[in-house]
């Protein structure tokens, strides 16, 4: 802890909270980290196990295609779990799952890893090998976890597509992909209801045409179409011969991709970030154990999916590596009343919980009393993600959740950086809204369009100077997109797409995205998506997707149609468009709003300039609009 007395509202840490935390002094990790850069990422290299280890820790000769471990050989599934099953964490739990329905299961580290080798070998039968692409569509079960872990033991790239998201961006992501596989639920509970994954997948399959082999978990049981030569039951295949506990893990490169994970960007199909062996696991790895504070008997909860860079991360990849008991719950917060997940944290003892600032602000609308009914002594530390908590959300949670005695660590990452890269650890003094200062030895600033540092508490662009090891290695297929996208404001510094300011004491606060990426309920969505889905309608001619402040979801998704000639707007037509959005991109991008109008406002070279649009919506002064056509 720092001595200097902070600005604004800070919260310090309590001694018992510094006494026992993994890191007591933030600074002086810092500093050993500033200073020895490499050697700091190669101690928490030295805790996991390695087939060889490296001869460098760091190769920048190719920039931006930096690479971590060079020469090293290992595998992630290999420390996730034959490391563990080796040691007195054989018989530990794995995973605690409840489903929504109220189902209930567990699963050591021995159990987990048997689990994941019969499947592996189920894959391997099916010819799927080193360098493959296996896409995981599922909700949250422990199968997407196994499928997973699968295919990282025998070298496969796993591709997992968010259960919520829907026909189009399943075929888009299929198609890009180029997947042999496909491993699918007949459905997922979702807030009492089921979501017919199997039925979008039919569908996202008439459009693609790589799928040779479609493996489906049965979990809702209703009645689905099974493609004979095609579709086969995974619990089928798990009690053939083939499907033996024992299968040889593949040792890959420390640089060899591990998983591809879609995400939005500014433009266009959504792009593949890729993530590997070596870098990505030492990142989660460290940052979870430093940042959680990870003690052997903890049980840790991350509340997102696995669909996404946090469940990816923190679920499964991170945890897992750590030896944590994790748990996982199927459904919907608030099914079937609003303390659900209160409910749960007690029956399970939950230590340390993880989840999102729109969560927060659903969950605290639903009122006192549902968290109060529960005894959440358990809890030691809270987490944060996915977009700025706001102070009243923040202090709601520390207070009502935390009975002020947690630390919330609000964590600032990306899909591309992997791991956290702005976040306190327990020890350090908080600012509601502020996720304190970047990971030890990480150098993060805050410039100008120049590319020069602003001043203290000024606005810019948020970049980050120093590579690190689960940092993104490529765009899949597009390395030209991937330099562009990320390396090419700004000469030698990565460009994360987000604006923030930096105060007197080095604190971040991040304010949000400054591209054409929308956050809804911290779910990220490009607004390229919306609109191409909203004009593969037959009604529509073009459109433009704005996001605009929310209350509970951060950001609802605004749009603005022009409908082709002859086609009169009407309400039944808006509710259609709508629907029309949820069923080819998902749920989560249906537009709150669809307004018809006659022209878009553009630039002479064509493009839709969004920012007047949301400067109209908000009623705000547009500023410069000499590049407005009309
Ligand atoms: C974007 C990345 C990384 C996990 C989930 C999101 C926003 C993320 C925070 C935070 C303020 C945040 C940024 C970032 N974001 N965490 N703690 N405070 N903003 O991953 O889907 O790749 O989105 O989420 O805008 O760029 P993602």
């Amino acid at each position: 802890m720092t001595d200097k007395k902070l600005s604004g509202e800070v919260y310090y840490p309590s001694d018992e909270i510094v006494k026992n935390a993994n890191v007591k002094n933030w600074d002086e990790v810092n500093n050993y980290a500033l200073e020895n850069y490499e050697g700091f990422w190669e101690d928490r290299a030295n805790e996991l196990s390695w087939f060889k280890k490296w001869d460098k820790v760091l190769d920048d000769s190719k920039k931006p295609f930096y690479k971590w471990f060079v020469g090293a050989k290992t595998n992630i599934a290999y420390n996730c779990l034959d490391a563990h099953v080796k040691t007195f964490r054989r018989n530990k739990l794995a995973l605690i799952w409840e489903g929504e329905d109220g189902t209930k299961s567990n699963m050591s580290y021995y159990a987990l890893h048997r689990e994941t080798c019969r499947f592996a070998n189920i894959l391997k039968s099916l010819g799927v090998g080193k360098g493959d692409r296996v896409t995981i569509y599922m909700g949250r079960i422990p199968e997407i976890v196994t499928a997973m872990l699968a295919c990282a033991r025998i070298g496969a790239i796993h591709s997992v597509v968010y259960g919520g998201f829907s026909v189009e961006a399943l075929h888009e992501r299929l198609e890009d992909s180029q997947s042999k596989v496909l491993i699918v639920a007949d459905g997922a509970y979702q807030r009492g209801k089921i979501v017919r994954l199997k039925d979008i997948a039919d569908e996202a399959l008439r459009r693609a045409a790589t799928v040779e082999h479609v493996l489906v978990v049965k979990r809702t049981g209703h009645e689905i179409n099974m493609e004979s030569g095609r579709d086969m039951w995974y619990h089928e295949l798990m009690n053939l011969p083939i499907a033996d506990h024992g299968c040889a893990i593949e040792e890959m490169d420390a640089e060899d991709p591990l998983f591809m994970l879609y995400t939005s960007g500014t433009t266009g199909k959504p792009k593949a970030i890729l993530h590997t062996h070596g870098g990505y696991m030492v990142g989660t790895y460290a940052t979870l154990k430093y940042v959680f504070d990870i003690k052997e008997e903890d049980r840790y909860w991350c509340a997102a999916d696995p669909g996404w860079i946090t469940g990816h991360s923190y679920i499964v990849y991170g945890p897992l590596l750590n030896g944590t008991t994790s748990f996982i719950y199927e459904g919907a917060p608030n099914f079937p009343y609003p303390n659900r997940w209160w409910q749960m944290i007690e029956r399970y003892g939950i230590n340390l919980f993880y989840t999102a600032p729109t969560a927060i602000r659903g969950l605290m609308r639903w009122g006192n009393a549902w968290v109060n009914r529960h005894n959440l002594s358990s809890l030691r530390l809270l987490g944060s993600v996915g977009e700025p908590i706001n102070p009243e959300a923040w202090k709601w949670y520390y207070e009502v959740v935390g009975n002020s005695k947690c630390p919330i660590m609000d964590t600032w990452w990306q899909t591309e950086t992997g791991m956290f890269m702005i976040t306190p650890m327990p020890c350090v003094p908080l600012k509601p809204g502020s996720g304190t200062r970047p990971f030890p030895g990480i150098e993060m600033d805050v410039v100008n369009e120049e590319g020069e540092s602003v001043k203290p508490n000024e606005e810019g662009f948020l970049i980050i100077k120093t590579p690190w090891p689960a940092m993104v290695r490529t765009i899949y297929n597009d390395d030209d997109r991937y330099v562009d996208q990320y390396w090419g404001k700004f000469e030698g510094v990565y460009l994360t797409g987000d604006s923030a300011k930096k105060d007197e004491d080095g604190y971040f606060w991040v304010i949000g995205r400054v591209d054409d990426v929308i956050k809804v309920s911290g779910y990220r969505l490009g607004t390229a998506e919306i609109e191409s889905a909203l004009v593969s309608h037959d009604a529509v001619a073009e459109a433009a997707a704005i996001g605009m402040p929310h209350d509970v979801k951060g950001n609802v998704i605004y749009t603005y149609v022009i409908l082709r000639s002859g086609i009169a707007p009407s309400d039944k037509l808006r509710e259609e468009l709508k629907k029309h959005v949820g069923h080819e991109v998902g749920p989560i991008a249906k537009p709150e709003r669809i307004e018809f109008v006659d022209s878009l406002p553009k630039t002479r070279s064509g493009k839709i300039m969004r920012r007047v649009l949301k400067a109209k919506a908000l009623g705000v002064d547009p500023g410069n609009i000499s590049t407005l056509e009309e």
